[in-house]
């Protein structure tokens, strides 16, 4: 299994290896894989004088790559210079690097994060990286890799690929000044989902004030509500992703007294919160692909995402905004666009449609499917 191969190869001591050695000896070297294959480096100067300001992405859906502003195109789309330094200017460095075919890189900080579906993606990614990253004046301090399974049940954590200086798998990384922390040890996903950059903005510059985060996972969307002073409800099946959304208020100097976060199925909680008279002027609905809860019942955003929006309507103020966000590769926009409809028809209400910004570091096609609707 590609995961494992991986593995292997780092414990049979790549990264001792790579540690302590000049990178000028590194460059052009080639490292061999557990499994006989070879990734062959061009390992470009690390710059640590950061002349440049430091620039300036689990990585969801995937379709055909297309060229956007700010990517440079071919079969694999690098961003921009540009874009990096947008990036740094407005306090991000949690951002997508480059995207193929079948594989990705995104950057948190000083650490990158290499998802991919094949080896050969895997390698072609790696071979570059030195390189370009030297040219954008980028520090990098450990590269990640992470298979990316059809299968939800073969999902590992991602592995140790590349280190430069060490250190812990927990660390921070910054969007639009906002801080977040990463755990490249706790799981599939980090902790961040950079593809959802511009849908916290927009909740940050609307200024809500009371907000529904459902599927919160570690509460990206509650922080940034609550930076703009909305009182916040964040639900998750996971306990330890709350905890971690908490640890995320506090990185940000908020308290989180005020704040609710409800460990539970966010298909019990709506009705509810329904019952209980309480109303939401922003309410985020971002529900992965499958999962069960505690009790062993599915939810399968494809048969379930209809139900999930006609129960969260019924906790919306008049004039609140949802967030429909999926991230299936067999739905669409206009699919969540037609859920919306239905569940507006059900609840006798009417709304309108607002498209989400691009991002200028995901090639079009690339990143979840998200919709806003603002309701009457
Ligand atoms: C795709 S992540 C959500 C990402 C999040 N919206 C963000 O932008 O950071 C899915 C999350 O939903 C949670 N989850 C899955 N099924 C659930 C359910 N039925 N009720 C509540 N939470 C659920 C998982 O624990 C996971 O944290």
């Amino acid at each position: 299994m590609h995961g494992q191969s991986i593995s292997t190869y780092y414990a049979n001591g790549f990264s001792q290896k790579i540690r302590g050695i000049n990178t000028k000896e590194r460059k052009g070297g080639a490292f061999v894989l557990s499994d006989g294959g070879q990734i062959r480096h061009k390992w470009g100067h690390v710059r640590n004088d950061r002349k440049r300001p430091e620039a300036v992405p689990f990585q969801r859906g995937k379709s055909v790559p297309r060229k956007v502003s700010g990517m440079e195109s071919g079969p694999m789309e690098w961003v921009s210079p540009d874009v990096l330094a947008g990036l740094e200017a407005e306090g991000t460095d949690a951002h997508r690097l480059a995207t193929g075919p079948d594989f990705w890189l995104e950057r948190f900080g000083a650490n990158l994060l290499l998802s991919y579906q094949t080896e050969k993606g895997r390698d072609e990614l790696l071979a570059e990286i030195g390189q370009r990253c030297a040219g954008y004046g980028l520090e990098v301090q450990r590269i990640f890799g992470k298979y990316l399974p059809l299968a939800a049940s073969e999902r590992g954590a991602p592995v140790l690929l590349r280190e430069e200086m060490g250190g812990t798998l927990e660390t921070e990384a910054r969007e639009a000044g906002v801080r977040y922390g990463l755990d490249f040890g706790g799981g599939y996903s980090a902790g961040l989902f950079i593809d959802q950059r511009a849908n916290r903005a927009r909740v940050r510059t609307s200024q809500p004030k009371r907000l529904l985060n459902t599927f919160a996972y570690t509460c990206s969307f509650s922080v940034v509500g609550a930076l703009a002073g909305a009182e916040t409800v964040s639900v998750d099946l996971s306990r330890r992703s709350l905890t971690r959304g908490e640890e995320n208020f506090r990185r940000n100097g908020l308290e989180t007294d005020g704040h609710k976060f409800i460990a539970d199925d966010v298909l019990g909680v709506l009705p509810r919160l329904a019952r209980r008279g309480e109303r939401f002027d922003t309410i985020i609905l971002d529900p992965p692909t499958f999962s069960r809860n505690q009790a062993g019942k599915a939810f399968q955003v494809q048969r379930d995402f209809d139900q999930l929006v006609v129960l969260a309507l019924e906790v919306a103020a008049p004039g609140a905004r949802l967030l429909l966000s999926v991230n299936h590769s067999e739905m669409q926009v206009a699919d969540l666009e037609r859920a919306g409809r239905g569940a507006l028809r059900m609840a006798g209400r009417s709304g309108r449609f607002q498209a989400s910004a691009a991002l200028p570091d995901f090639p079009m096609g690339h990143g979840a499917k998200t919709v806003w609707l603002e309701v009457s």
